[in-house]
């Protein structure tokens, strides 16, 4: 398995060009089961976790074919009919968002046996919001042996969805089941991330009626069938926050191109008070740090547009070197402190209390062999490794790799000192 080794010390100075979202792309990628003609995404990231649901898309009737288009990289999915409504326990055990398969095969074809996900290493994570949604859109629900089995054979039918507590996840897939469910839905508490709009626009592309994505009360009137369409994924505001936060680690002036600031204020806004500057432009943002010791600020995540989960990792690496102590809560997945071991490894000063990290910000961090634990975790790890003083090396980049594309290339094109090593890690599992 790959490692990627990072020399510490060298401040980043170019551009990074922003991929289309990951965490969006794989539900646009599953609205294409619910047409059977074809829908052309282009600003596609080209990354592991959309190789694995492009895989499962494959067994289920999906025809793929990925290019680069005019605009960059596209991906085309046709699904003429669907082959199989049966998502197996392997493929979705790879990727956790395959789930959101269920509610597109439901709505098209009546019936599906999709593998719950399983746990996964930030918490236990549920999806009885997601089976809640579909139940209340009038599909039969049994769970047995670790599947699914979802049946509404005379098609779904538009309800008023109330979530007790905002979910991502659940939030589209109900819009996924819903946009060919007869009547109207309404989802009251829905989740207001971008990647909602970036949905319903899609959807409405298609041909849907979905009003109110981005607020916490979305409506859909159902339709009869879907078209093809043609969407441009949304910038990835994980990836424009995590480069943000590398860039004012190492130091420097790093453009981020191909994406917009508004997706990360809130995260701007603090790296501003802990004196990062930030200039915002209409094709995305510049950050520069020149030399002065960074402030330690607190953070509590949120939903948005609160600060993200996703780059709660990203910015304890960043207060590792601050002067003070800060205070970082995560409000919204337990166990999301796995990195905090891997930190302290590099020579941060970090105690973990229930949903709270306390940082003390250190002079100096010194490169260490480190492993990656999760996606957004991992990424925090080679955050230290741009300001660690020495080599660091990131074991088990597979979950790099399942969220960020060309990392290294990307942040070696600034200056940094970042390479793969192909072959097998120390350790392993
Ligand atoms: C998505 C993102 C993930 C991000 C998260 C929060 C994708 C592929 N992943 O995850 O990167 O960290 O949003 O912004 O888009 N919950 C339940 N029951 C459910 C569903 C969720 O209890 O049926 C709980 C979760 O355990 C968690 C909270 O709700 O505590 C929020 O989770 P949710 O917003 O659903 O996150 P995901 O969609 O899984």
């Amino acid at each position: 398995m790959d490692r990627i080794a990072i020399v510490g010390g060298s401040r980043l100075k170019g551009d990074i060009a922003i991929s289309g979202a990951k965490n969006s792309a794989i539900k646009l990628m599953a609205a294409s089961l619910l047409t059977d003609e074809p829908l052309r995404l282009t600003n596609m990231p080209r990354l592991a976790d959309t190789r694995f649901l492009a895989n499962l898309l494959r067994r289920l009737g999906t025809e793929v074919v990925e290019t680069v288009g005019p605009d960059g990289p596209q991906t085309v999915l046709h699904t003429p009919e669907i082959v199989s409504s049966f998502a197996p326990y392997d493929l979705v055990r790879q990727m956790r968002a395959s789930f959101n398969v269920l509610g597109p095969l439901l709505a098209r074809t009546g019936h599906a046996k999709v593998s719950l996900p399983g746990g996964c290493a930030i918490g236990a994570r549920p999806v009885d919001l997601h089976l809640k949604a579909l139940e209340a859109l009038g599909a039969h629900i049994d769970l047995n042996e670790g599947y699914v089995y979802a049946q509404a054979p005379r098609g779904l039918v538009g309800a008023r969805i109330e979530f007790p507590f905002s979910s991502v996840g659940a939030t589209e897939h109900a819009m996924l089941a819903a946009v060919l469910a007869r009547g109207d839905t309404i989802l009251v508490n829905a989740a207001r991330e971008p990647e909602m709009e970036d949905l319903a626009e899609c959807l409405n592309a298609m041909g849907a009626r979905v009003e109110g994505a981005g607020t916490s009360e979305i409506r859909i009137r159902g339709v009869a069938r879907l078209t093809g369409a043609s969407h441009a994924v949304i910038p990835d505001r994980i990836e424009t926050g995590t480069y943000a936060v590398a860039a004012a680690m190492a130091g420097g002036e790093v453009r981020l191109t191909n994406t917009r600031a508004d997706l990360i204020e809130t995260l701007l806004v603090k790296m501003e008070e802990a004196g990062v500057e930030v200039e915002r432009r209409n094709d995305g943002l510049t950050i520069r740090r020149n030399g002065a010791r960074l402030q330690a600020v607190n953070v509590e995540t949120d939903v948005f547009p609160g600060f993200a989960t996703d780059l709660q990792a990203q910015f304890m690496a960043l207060m590792t070197m601050a002067e003070g102590e800060s205070v970082v809560k995560e409000t919204i997945f337990e166990n999301r402190f796995m990195h905090v071991p891997e930190l302290a490894r590099l020579g941060a000063d970090i105690t973990v209390s229930g949903g709270e990290a306390r940082i003390r910000g250190v002079d100096t961090l010194q490169g260490a062999p480190v492993m990656a634990t999760d996606l957004r975790a991992s990424v925090s790890l080679v955050i230290a490794a741009l300001a660690a003083k020495g080599e660091t090396i990131v074991n088990r980049v597979y979950h790099l790799d399942r969220g960020f594309e060309r990392l290294e290339q990307k942040l070696s094109a600034c200056g940094a000192e970042v390479r793969r090593i192909s072959g097998p890690e120390d350790g392993g599992d």
